[in-house]
């Protein structure tokens, strides 16, 4: 962040100092992080619900046609997908596929005939062809079989009908019955952050058959998770965005959020609310309109999109980070497409609030890391690699170094150099393939055998 300037000092200082989350502040979250893991797993309470995922690590030579599937937002995908066995994979058909609002509050039903016709579109191309489908769940759900998980509350927003306590297996299976697709059969349910995690040692295996295989998968993205290879515990999802050790962290505007929404509910989701991209530039929208609110300050807010919740969104923080221009031109486009004005002064103000949100959201999430890295190895002896995916990281100029600053900060830069980020761009189809494959090998292993 850029020391806070006199000329704005007294627009957004407040904030700022708010936003700032100290040394002890963090390495009380990893140990609280750690010791929840541990709560999580004895089934004895917490915000960690250390979900089972009925997957192992891959060997690197999955191979086969599969078919993947990716809902966990607004925007979901299906793809046809080769793996070649050695670690590579190809995507042969691919369709794109977007909710509308109403779809978000509607009823599971109807989402997944959304799913299922991409489906349609990805196969269609091999009429006669029978697939294994992959199916990546972006949501928590309680897997009693790598075929069978049962739905939790939504996250990011969403509100289905009847979806809580269904099998999603089920559903979609239903859905392609309905769509004449039965000859697609689901042959696993992953969360997102579990094929991350997967294709990164995949692809590590098949390049290298005694490749060490990735320890956590991370997404942060709209939302944020890990999931984690917790050798003997097996590879579970902790739904690490539901982590609520935040209270020595959380500013009087992450509170108010938390509080005011309903989906998910207060008190949920809390680590999700203050690190993820669906959140930060809502946080940010508070704290300017807070720190302008009866003063001199941010008028040319005043009619603006920023009476309007969520109405500022991540990508453009993105771009306000990217803005390197004297006169702060870049800032400017971004507020006046929110139809607000302002002077450099106020520009600047802008520029380094939301370097400090997104700043304090990468410490939060580096100090998460290190919970589970340290519950792996405390004494963090061993070589690791987290397999990263997600929008907000790949997409915020500089966002893993903030990330790697914090693990240095946190444990000693020797002890950080030993932890390898692996970035696995789109790794949540691929991810997925490699799992399905995994499962509908073992399965026709276990049928002929
Ligand atoms: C969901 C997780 C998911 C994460 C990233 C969270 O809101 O609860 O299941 O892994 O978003 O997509």
């Amino acid at each position: 962040m850029t020391p806070m300037s006199p000329s704005h000092d007294g627009l957004v200082s407040r904030a700022l100092a708010a936003f700032e989350a100290t040394p002890a502040a963090l390495q009380g979250l990893a140990r609280e992080f750690t010791d929840q893991m541990s709560r999580g797993l004895a089934g004895r309470g917490g915000s960690l619900k250390m979900l089972r995922t009925f997957t192992r690590q891959p060997t690197g030579r999955e191979s086969g046609r599969v078919v993947v599937v990716d809902w966990g937002g607004t925007k979901g995908r299906a793809a046809v997908v080769a793996l070649s066995g050695d670690g590579a994979a190809r995507v042969l058909n691919e369709d794109v596929f977007t909710f509308t609002d109403a779809q978000k509050r509607g009823t599971a039903a109807a989402v997944f005939d959304v799913v299922a016709a991409a489906i349609g579109r990805v196969v269609d191309a091999h009429p006669a062809a029978e697939y294994p489908l992959g199916f990546v769940y972006s949501f928590p759900a309680r897997l009693e079989a790598i075929d069978r998980a049962i739905a939790l509350a939504l996250t990011k927003g969403w509100r289905v009908m009847d979806l809580e306590g269904q099998d999603v297996a089920a559903l979609l299976s239903a859905a392609l019955r309905r769509r004449g697709l039965a000859r697609v059969t689901v042959a696993a349910v992953a969360n997102d952050t579990v094929a991350t995690l997967l294709l990164q040692t995949y692809q590590a295996r098949g390049a290298d058959p005694e490749a060490r295989p990735a320890d956590v998968g991370l997404i942060l993205g709209t939302g944020t998770n890990q999931a984690a290879d917790l050798g003997p515990a097996g590879i579970r999802n902790l739904e690490s965005g539901n982590f609520d050790g935040v209270a020595a962290i959380e500013t009087r505007y992450d509170a108010a959020l938390d509080r005011e929404l309903t989906d998910p509910e207060p008190g949920a989701q809390r680590l999700e609310k203050m690190a993820s991209g669906r959140y930060l530039g809502e946080l940010l929208r508070r704290a300017l309109v807070d720190s302008g609110a009866g003063g001199r300050a941010f008028r040319g807010l005043a009619g603006s999109a920023f009476a309007t919740p969520f109405a500022v969104d991540s990508v453009q923080l993105s771009r306000i980070a990217a803005d390197h221009t004297p006169g702060l031109d870049g800032v400017d486009a971004v507020l006046r497409e929110l139809r607000a004005t302002s002077t450099q002064e106020e520009r600047a103000a802008v520029r380094d609030l939301s370097a400090a949100i997104v700043r304090r959201a990468a410490r939060l999430v580096g100090a998460a890391l290190l919970g589970t890295l340290r519950f792996i190895d405390p004494a963090l002896a061993e070589g690791r690699t987290i397999a990263v995916d997600g929008s907000l990281w790949g997409g915020y100029p500089g966002f893993e170094s903030l990330v790697r600053d914090t693990f240095v900060e946190l444990v000693g830069r020797e002890a950080a150099e030993r932890i390898e980020i692996a970035f696995v761009k789109d790794s949540t189809g691929t991810g997925a393939a490699v799992i399905a494959a995994a499962a509908s090998e073992r399965s026709q292993a276990c049928s002929s055998g």
